[in-house]
């Protein structure tokens, strides 16, 4: 593995007098100067047997070593695009440990104008250059396009999809050694589907001979333009069985959970029905307003990853939803001394990309917040304040809803019922998420919900800069929210004076003169309540029985972490490409708790058989 690359704001492209984009670094040109796109064609779609190979499947896997332009996807997509089974997903995961600013790829890609429609799509929605997943989407064509930005072993680590066909892209062997090293060719033998299928541009020995060690059949065929040779190699078959009827899916609960849910159920082609007790946002998503930020408190081990991943999806997911975002970017205050070493260390982390990330001087907190701050803070570009109602409007336009309030899931056959408190059937679906915030621990009681009531206030007053510190403090479309309380063993969502004074002291903390400006009197609230886990980190993946899925348990950062985690739900769910890296996933498998228990147990066991008698 090479050492984890250092994003800077520098383009690892040059670009040569023949106009094709050079890598100095590894000295080697990104493609062919005799044509990229025939030579995509030529040794990577021809290379792979594609279109054959995706002939009467309903989802078709493709992996990519070496990302670069992106035209060897765009070359792929637009082969799908003519010739897509019907009905059928394209799931892509590239990996790119140098990923190079849209400006670049944008010239790369500017050749060809029979790709310049799919160019423009891509180039919009342009990857972060920050280390992690960083999913992108085609919904129309019924594509998803994961990419990692790591080094090649350590992506195929993380990845746990199993592709289908692989386009191994790395530059010359005897340039860039770590994208043909034996564990990155034994990581794209573990992660592929049986009987796939690899093209690659390289004949070298170590690569043929890497690839039959992994049992790959490997066969040599005229190389493209000058290169005399190139390699297409195929994994041993399996039986093949039918191809499986699209499932059914229920969600139960229409908050911010349940909502990403049925979008990220539609962008993968099944259209779920959502069942929801009184209305959709009736529960702790319903606010005038929510501040979409990720969670500070956990440096750049995994539960940072999960918070800077789930900001950026999130981001870009709410941007694309009709009216949803009523501010972009927000500040984050320091509170207590440590607070200040930490934001240092955050404004660095390379998991947020080169500039999203801004630390800033008490002078600076001061301008942006129009008021005196003697603190120090960052600077969120990708934070976002929404407007629940719209978010989950949009998300929620083109779905199937029922009013009902689930009392009971039981299984039938190999599908579940869902039932009402009078035994009556409400759905029946192959797949159930709970998505029902604390209520999913009474429909599979083994899950660790706890209650942790929370009031915001709302004042008819100017519209402030979204700031977060001891509390926060948010334009709505109306005025300003701010807040909010957290109390647990209260599940009571009455509205109360007290609290409103209680939110008034925390917005004193941020907002100190705005605080002062605002009478209790004249405050609105809302109280409703969060759903927490021990351990603070939601609960998004199967439960023990087949066909139940769970997203809950999102605490205080539900509108950052839902639409990410109701995609890998999804996925999970409905047999796909998780867009999560297995680390990640982890973190947050509902299984957790148990799984920790066991290991608890074996250990003593071992302790108590160890022990002297
Ligand atoms: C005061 C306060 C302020 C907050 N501010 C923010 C913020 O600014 N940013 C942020 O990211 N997060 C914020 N949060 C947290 C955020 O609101 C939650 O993380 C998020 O709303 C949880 O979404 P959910 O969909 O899991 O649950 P909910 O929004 O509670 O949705 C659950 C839904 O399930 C339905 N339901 C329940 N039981 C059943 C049943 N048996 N059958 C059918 N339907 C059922 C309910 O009616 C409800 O609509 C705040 C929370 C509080 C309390
Ligand atoms: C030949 S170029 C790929 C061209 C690309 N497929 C396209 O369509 O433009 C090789 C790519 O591999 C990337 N790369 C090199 N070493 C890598 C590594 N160790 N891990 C991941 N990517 C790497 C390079 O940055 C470069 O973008």
């Amino acid at each position: 593995m090479t050492d984890p690359p250092k994003m800077t704001d520098a383009s690892p492209v040059a670009w040569g007098a023949d106009g094709v984009p050079r890598s100095p670094r590894f000295d080697d040109v990104y493609y062919s100067s005799a044509g990229g796109l025939d030579e995509a064609r030529s040794v990577f779609l021809d290379g792979c047997d594609l279109p054959d190979a995706w002939a009467g499947r309903s989802r078709f896997v493709v992996g990519e070593l070496g990302f670069g332009t992106g035209l060897n996807i765009l070359a792929l997509l637009d082969l799908w695009r003519r010739t897509r089974p019907d009905g059928a997903h394209l799931h892509v995961f590239s990996v790119e440990a140098f990923p190079m600013p849209a400006g670049d790829a944008h010239r790369a890609l500017a050749v060809w104008p029979e790709l310049a429609d799919l160019a423009a799509r891509l180039l919009a929605q342009w990857p972060r250059r920050a280390r992690g997943f960083h999913r992108l989407a085609f919904v129309d064509l019924g594509v998803t396009l994961d990419l990692a930005i790591m080094d090649a072993a350590e992506a195929l680590d993380a990845w746990s999809g199993q592709a289908d066909a692989w386009f191994l892209d790395g530059f010359s062997p005897s340039r860039n050694p770590e994208m043909w090293s034996p564990d990155v060719l034994a990581g794209v033998a573990r992660r592929s589907a049986p009987g796939a299928r690899i093209g690659t541009f390289t004949v070298a020995g170590a690569v043929r001979r890497g690839l039959e060690a992994h049992g790959f059949q490997v066969e040599k065929k005229p190389g493209f333009a000058a290169k005399r040779e190139r390699l297409e190699a195929r994994a041993p078959d399996a039986p093949v069985s039918p191809a499986p009827r699209a499932p059914s899916a229920a969600i139960v609960g229409g908050g911010i959970a349940g909502a990403s849910l049925v979008r990220a159920f539609q962008a993968l082609g099944v259209r779920p029905l959502l069942v929801e007790a009184v209305a959709p946002g009736a529960g702790a998503s319903g606010n005038d307003a929510a501040l979409v930020m990720p969670r500070l408190d956990a440096g750049s081990g995994p539960i940072g990853a999960l918070y800077a991943q789930a900001l950026a999806r999130a981001a870009d997911l709410y941007d694309q939803a009709s009216d949803a975002v009523i501010a972009h970017g927000a500040v984050q205050t320091e509170v207590e001394p440590k607070d200040a070493g930490r934001f240092d260390r955050i404004a660095q982390s390379e998991l947020f990309e080169i500039g999203a990330v801004e630390r800033l001087a008490p002078a600076s907190v001061s301008e942006r917040l129009g008021e005196t701050i003697a603190m120090g803070g960052l600077g969120f570009r990708d934070a976002r304040v929404v407007e629940p109602a719209m978010a989950l409007g949009d998300w929620l336009r083109a779905a199937d809803c029922i009013v009902a309030q689930v009392a009971a899931i039981e299984p039938v056959g190999d599908a579940w019922r869902l039932v009402d408190g009078e035994g009556g059937e409400i759905a029946r679906a192959d797949i159930v998420c709970l998505a029902c915030g604390l209520e999913a621990a009474r429909l599979a009681p083994d899950l660790p919900l706890a209650a942790l009531r929370g009031q915001v206030s709302m004042a008819v007053a100017a519209e402030p800069v979204a700031v977060i510190g001891g509390g926060y403090a948010i334009p709505t479309r109306r005025g300003l929210l701010f807040g909010a309380t957290h109390d647990r063993n209260d599940a009571s969502a009455e509205v109360r004076p007290e609290d409103h004074r209680r939110n008034l002291d925390l917005l004193a903390t941020v907002l100190p003169a705005l605080a002062g400006q605002l009478n209790p009197a004249d405050l609105t609230g809302r109280a409703s309540l969060r759903a927490v886990t021990p351990d603070f980190l939601p609960l998004a993946g199967p439960l023990a029985a087949p066909g139940l899925f769970v997203l809950s348990g999102l605490g205080s950062r539900g509108f950052c972490a839902a639409p990410l985690l109701a995609e890998q739900v999804a996925a999970l769910a409905l047999g796909a490409p998780s867009p999560l890296p297995a680390p990640l996933a982890e973190i947050v498998h509902p299984g957790r708790f148990a799984a920790r228990r066991n290991r608890r147990l074996m250990r003593s066991a071992k302790v108590q058989v160890a022990a002297p008698t």
